[in-house]
């Protein structure tokens, strides 16, 4: 990597202005002291980004994603903070790049673009013959294969080769996933499907056996700088565009369900590629639609993946509806075997959350015997109990009570006593309060801190510890900076955090959340004690655990000890 000196960094970032850099990439309408306007970095319509010429960062209240003029350009381009610190660099006449780092775009897509080329042609050369033949076979017809991008790599022409001789170097080709450590491809007999990222970028691709037995039916391409699984749904780019027509987007396990929907005009269908719905899903999920239909493969496995993926999803104010395909079929076999018509109506009477979970307690119960029928009651009340709509719950327990047989009142009467227990449990609610005030406090000082060096001073001598790892690295790390540069502001601070991504990620919560500007000082008073007590108690917690471990009372009494004198301190005495 090219190494800029910081101070370099700096007076580029000074002598640059983030409104005039953004507004080249997005339209932006003053609104009171900032600028507003679309967001790039999430799919959306309303500006819900802001620029600020005071602060000289962005920020998005919609996704999240702030930073300075810097993280702005090397995110929107695709290129590293060092490619963007260049690039405006040399618009002032800074020679700050080797050529590596003005390169203006990264050429992975690129070459992407050429391999995703290269295998479709290989599909429709007589080399392709057996595998079109196999499409064919499965219902897969000229036009399906042209939109998906399908293509076949083979063992006859080497792909590496290929690039090669285009004057892509072997360590990339190696480094983004097409070739191996001795140079030859990574895929060989396969029918090749394109994986585009979510601006419609080909990242990778997933290669299928289609005439040969091997262990492994699909291999994708290995984790790269651009394709991470868990952050990529395939169909992504096409799913977000039917979503204007029929605003409810279809969640699938496989390629073959994608491709095989879209064939019968159902476009709307994104694929996990077999993997469990992670936390970047659930967030690009959620900025897609508000309503999503889970229908993964009909066998014990689709089963688990709807129940981890409903899992995930749950505390999102998503609406979301569950199908279970029949005789263990993927959507796929379900619209060759049932039809278009048979798949929508599955679509159609797709079942709720609530009614789901409500089925699923059903499953591994006798109920000819009155202990399971209880035990039953029991988990259904123990659901219901988290659920918000009181009709919801009273129709289920109406439910129950006919279909056992049982006095409605006498079910009613369980529920509201089990509603009074989990209040009871509920005292450690008092905690995460106590917490909270605690979480608000750590943020507001670390925003504060990079506002005004009088709040990093405040800190520095009087917070003993921030209990949470992430702030106090950042902490440290303001105060670092403050000593080495005598001067602290919110941007240039981002361009040094920037490729500390867990604390730049922290950093960017803390943006986001949107603090006012102005503080007083007794609120920072406010905010020490906050932090040191919360502190304390920790503490506290932690030797009474130790405590009540202890066997040796000798050990126990220095314990108490310790715990008498955390507690013995006044508030007073914990300023200065
Ligand atoms: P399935 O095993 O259900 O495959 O895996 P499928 O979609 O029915 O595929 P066909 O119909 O046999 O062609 C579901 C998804 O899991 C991923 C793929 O994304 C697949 O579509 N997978 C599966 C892999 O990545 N590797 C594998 O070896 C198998
Ligand atoms: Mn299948």
């Amino acid at each position: 990597m090219t190494y800029i000196s910081n101070d370099i960094i700096n007076e580029i970032r000074n002598r640059t202005d983030i409104v005039e850099v953004v507004s080249k990439y997005v339209n932006l309408t003053k609104k009171g002291k900032n600028y507003i306007g679309v967001c790039p970095f999430h799919d959306d319509h309303s500006p819900s980004m802001s620029v600020s010429p005071e602060k000289q960062i962005f920020t998005c209240f919609s996704c999240g994603a702030s930073g300075n003029v810097f993280t702005f350009v090397a995110d929107f381009e695709h290129i590293s903070f060092v490619q963007a610190v260049s690039l405006l660099g040399e618009k002032l006449g800074y020679k700050v790049s080797s050529d590596n780092a003005v390169r203006k775009r990264d050429d992975y897509f690129e070459i992407y673009d050429i391999a995703s080329k290269f295998y479709q042609n290989s599909l429709n050369t007589s080399m392709g013959k057996n595998a079109i033949e196999y499409l064919n076979k499965r219902s897969i017809d000229k036009n399906t294969i042209k939109k998906f991008g399908i293509g076949l790599s083979v063992q006859k022409v080497s792909l590496t080769d290929y690039l090669r001789n285009k004057k892509y170097s072997l360590d990339k080709l190696i480094d983004i996933g097409l070739t191996n450590d001795n140079g030859k491809d990574i895929f060989i007999n396969r029918i090749m499907f394109p994986i585009y990222d979510l601006s419609g970028n080909p990242v990778a691709f997933s290669g299928r056996i289609y005439n040969t037995k091997d262990t492994s039916k699909y291999i994708n391409t290995k984790e790269t700088e651009k394709f991470k699984k868990g952050k990529i749904l395939y169909n992504y780019h096409i799913a977000k565009e039917h979503l204007q027509k029929n605003d409810t987007v279809i969640i699938v396990e496989g390629f073959m369900d994608v491709i095989r929907a879209s064939t019968v005009g159902i476009n709307n269908v994104i694929a996990t590629m077999g993997t469990a719905i992670t936390k970047d899903h659930k967030n690009i999920i959620k900025n897609m639609t508000k309503n999503v239909i889970l229908c993964f493969d009909g066998d014990a496995a689709g089963e688990k993946a709807t129940i981890s993926a409903m899992e995930m999803l749950e505390d999102t104010q998503l609406n979301i509806k569950i199908v279970r395909l029949p005789n263990d079929m993927d959507p796929d076999e379900y619209i060759l075997k049932e039809g278009k018509d048979s798949f929508i109506n599955q679509l159609d009477s797709a079942i709720s959350l609530i009614d789901y979970k409500m089925e699923l307690l059903k499953k591994n119960r006798d109920f000819s015997d009155v202990k399971d029928i209880s035990s039953y009651v029991n988990s259904v009340i123990k659901e219901l109990a988290g659920e918000k709509d009181d009709i919801v719950i009273e129709l289920n327990l109406k439910k129950i009570a006919t279909n056992f047989g049982i006095e409605y009142s006498t079910i009613f009467d369980r529920y509201n006593e089990y509603k009074k227990e989990k209040r009871e449990v509920k005292k450690d609610i008092k905690l995460r309060k106590y917490y909270n005030k605690y979480s608000q406090a750590e943020n507001s000082l670390i925003y504060y801190m990079l506002k005004d060096s009088s709040v990093i001073k405040m800190v520095e001598n009087r917070v003993g510890y921030f209990p949470t790892k992430n702030i106090r690295e950042l902490s440290n790390e303001i105060i670092y900076y403050f000593h080495k540069y005598g001067i602290i502001s919110i941007a240039d601070f981002i361009s040094y955090i920037s490729d500390k991504e867990q604390l730049y990620n922290t950093l960017k919560e803390i943006i986001a959340m949107n603090l006012k500007d102005d503080f007083q000082i007794d609120e920072i008073e406010d905010y020490i004690f906050v932090i040191n007590e919360y502190h304390k108690e920790m503490k506290i917690i932690d030797l009474s655990k130790k405590l009540k471990e202890e066997k040796d009372p000798l050990k126990q009494a220095k314990i108490s000890l310790e715990i008498m004198k955390i507690r013995g301190v006044k508030k007073d005495d914990t300023r200065d």
